[in-house]
């Protein structure tokens, strides 16, 4: 693997091969790079999690983090995301981590580029270290993906999480089903109500509304989502033993979720976090192998 930019590029053998890596660091074991690499984060939009759980992973594996602030970066004087990369790798950069706007930002860096580029999220694309600390997260807790019912909820076709979690989770053999209101469909076909979705869902993910992702002026009222498609202590109760909710943060209380589930015995949502850095971890040694 050279980079990382889409769950559609990962074979399962790929895929697993990360888990197995990601269960290995949180059991203590140490990187097995030979030597330390150079990298950057590039996050042209917010991030709380994604970019201080890279760091950490980083330098966990034992990279030097050279500073880069987007907002301050020369991409505001007009620079391309191209000419920005290059001339990080002739610096010397062995590796970048990009969040960016652009849905497939990453398709302008597939020639001329050599230092290696993961995706850390792209617009309303994909967001495939995400996806795999799900995926890490679910494996955990039931051992194996086949025919387990994982129901994605909320704003599906502005979610580069639901796309990415619905690629890899369909290949490892779940069976996903999706409920949103009808103008969040886009192209997958959904379910508008919680009827019939909740008493054999083993995994329950819930997704923050993408307003930043919206055209429009719709008026949005946290309230009646929440009442239609938010998960409550009403419909909470309903979840079988064993079932687990997801969240892949931040979380609107109250809006997607009832605030006191957001901790609740089944919910995973700081578990994710943490696993988060096992696994990114596994996917910067993966990458970064490739280049010894
Ligand atoms: C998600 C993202 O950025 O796509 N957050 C994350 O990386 N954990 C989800 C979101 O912003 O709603």
């Amino acid at each position: 693997m050279k980079n990382l930019f889409s769950m559609e590029h990962l074979t399962n053998e790929e895929i697993l091969h990360i888990l197995d890596r990601a269960r290995a660091f949180e059991n203590g074991e140490q990187s097995k790079l030979a030597r330390s690499y150079n990298v950057a984060n590039l996050f042209f939009e917010p991030s709380t999690r994604t970019k201080t759980s890279f760091e950490m992973a980083e330098r966990l594996v034992g990279c030097t983090v050279i500073p880069f602030d987007a907002d301050f970066s020369s991409a505001i004087k007009g620079e391309t995301m191209y000419d920005t990369v290059k001339t990080l790798e002739m610096i010397g950069l062995d590796a970048v981590i990009i969040r960016a706007e652009e849905d497939e930002f990453y398709n302008e860096l597939l020639e001329g580029i050599n230092c290696a580029v993961i995706n850390a999220g792209d617009g309303a694309g994909q967001h495939p270290s995400q996806s795999l600390l799900d995926l890490y997260t679910i494996q955990k807790e039931f051992g194996t993906f086949e025919n387990l019912n994982i129901t994605i909820v909320g704003d599906i076709s502005h979610s580069r999480v639901a796309k990415s979690n619905a690629t890899a989770l369909t290949k490892l053999g779940a069976n996903v089903r999706f409920l949103c209101p009808e103008e969040w469909a886009g192209q997958f076909e959904a379910h508008h109500s919680w009827d019939g979705l909740i008493q054999d869902s083993d995994v329950i993910m819930l997704l923050r509304v993408q307003h930043e992702r919206h055209t429009g002026n719709k008026k949005f009222s946290k309230r009646s989502y929440h009442e239609q498609y938010g998960l409550t202590a009403e419909r909470e109760a309903q979840m079988k033993e064993g079932a687990i909710i997801m969240h892949p943060a931040p979380v609107n209380r109250d809006v997607e979720i009832a605030d006191h589930l957001v901790e609740c015995e089944r919910s995973r949502i700081f578990q994710q976090v943490r696993n988060g850095v096992y696994t990114r971890m596994a996917i910067l040694e993966t990458i970064l192998e490739e280049r010894e």
